[in-house]
């Protein structure tokens, strides 16, 4: 039997509901009941109501479904699936710095430790971070951990944001030079672009979205052709949805620890039941709340 079979056949029997990011392996997205971004997987995980929840995603994505929806056991097929960004912010320095700035709001892009967003205000994703920062009372804002980000809201918000020195490096080495070189390859082409990017690539994109906000700007256009400066994964999602319109990807553009889920790792977690998502209790509350907050914003873009 192959292993898609096995693994439609575990589902049903596990009542299991298979979640993945829009960077996953193409044979993954395949497979799952929803593909998403950030947001759209946190509000499936939020309302899932099988049993089981397998999430096909980096770390910070399934600490959120399990802390959204508590009943649920959530697996996780490969624990070294872990977001590099998410890594470069700490509890600990988080609360200096909230120390060294009382009066600050914090925000905590979904980016991040389950420790680290118990220590936020609210957390955001890249459909909605303008929005949550506009929505917060305070004038100054501790923005965690991407630094590419916080400086694309600081250009629609009058708030200070203080920024934190994180970034991702997928997003990092898409550059003006890759971006300029594909222009000239495809003039006809427009180019979306992630607001993980670096500030000097936002600077000449026609347009900033979050993975699935890509897909919602492409369906409002008339457009053929386009340069997508996000994780190269997200074309075989662009191309299932549009198979008239034509994408270029960015040359090196890979999360690789995005790839590490594969349909083995998937099955063998159905069969064994683990590695399963546990947080403690009492930090599921703590972060429940700024991810509550969130939510109920909706999205942005
Ligand atoms: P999205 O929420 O836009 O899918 O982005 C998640 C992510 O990790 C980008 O690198
Ligand atoms: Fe983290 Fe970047 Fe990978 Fe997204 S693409 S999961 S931000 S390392």
């Amino acid at each position: 039997m192959q292993l898609q079979e096995r693994i439609a056949e575990l589902k049903k029997e596990r009542n299991a509901v298979i979640l993945a990011h829009n960077y996953q392996l193409p044979e993954v997205q395949d497979i799952a009941d929803f593909v998403g971004d950030s947001l759209g997987l946190a509000k499936q995980a939020s309302t899932a109501e099988a049993d089981v929840i397998v999430f096909c995603g980096v770390d910070f994505m399934a600490e959120s479904a399990k802390i959204l929806n508590p009943q649920r056991i959530v697996l996780h097929p490969e624990t070294k699936a872990c977001c590099p960004m998410a890594a470069m912010c700490d509890p600990a320095s988080v609360r200096m710095l909230k120390k060294d700035f009382p009066r600050a709001d914090v925000v905590a892009y979904v980016n991040t430790s389950a420790e680290c967003k118990a220590e936020a205000d609210v957390c955001c994703t890249s459909a909605n971070a303008v929005k949550v920062v506009n929505s917060l009372e305070s004038d100054l804002v501790i923005f965690l951990p991407d630094e590419n980000l916080a400086s694309y809201v600081q250009r629609f918000t009058d708030k200070s944001i203080l920024p934190w020195p994180g970034h991702c490096p997928t997003h990092e080495s898409i550059t003006v030079e890759k971006i300029e070189k594909l222009k000239k390859e495809h003039p006809q082409a427009l180019v979306l672009v992630h607001p993980e990017c670096r500030p000097e690539v936002i600077d000449i994109a026609d347009g900033v979205r979050s993975t699935e906000g890509m897909l919602n700007f492409i369906r409002g256009s008339d457009k053929r052709e386009f340069i997508i400066g996000t994780e190269k994964e997200m074309i075989h999602r662009l191309s299932k949805e549009f198979p008239d319109r034509i994408f270029h990807e960015v040359p090196g553009a890979v999360c690789p620890t995005m790839k590490l889920i594969t349909l083995e790792n998937i099955l063998a977690a159905l069969e064994s039941m683990s590695p399963e998502v546990t947080l403690s209790p009492e930090l599921m509350d703590k972060a429940r709340a700024p991810l509550e907050r969130m939510m109920a914003l909706g999205r942005g873009d």
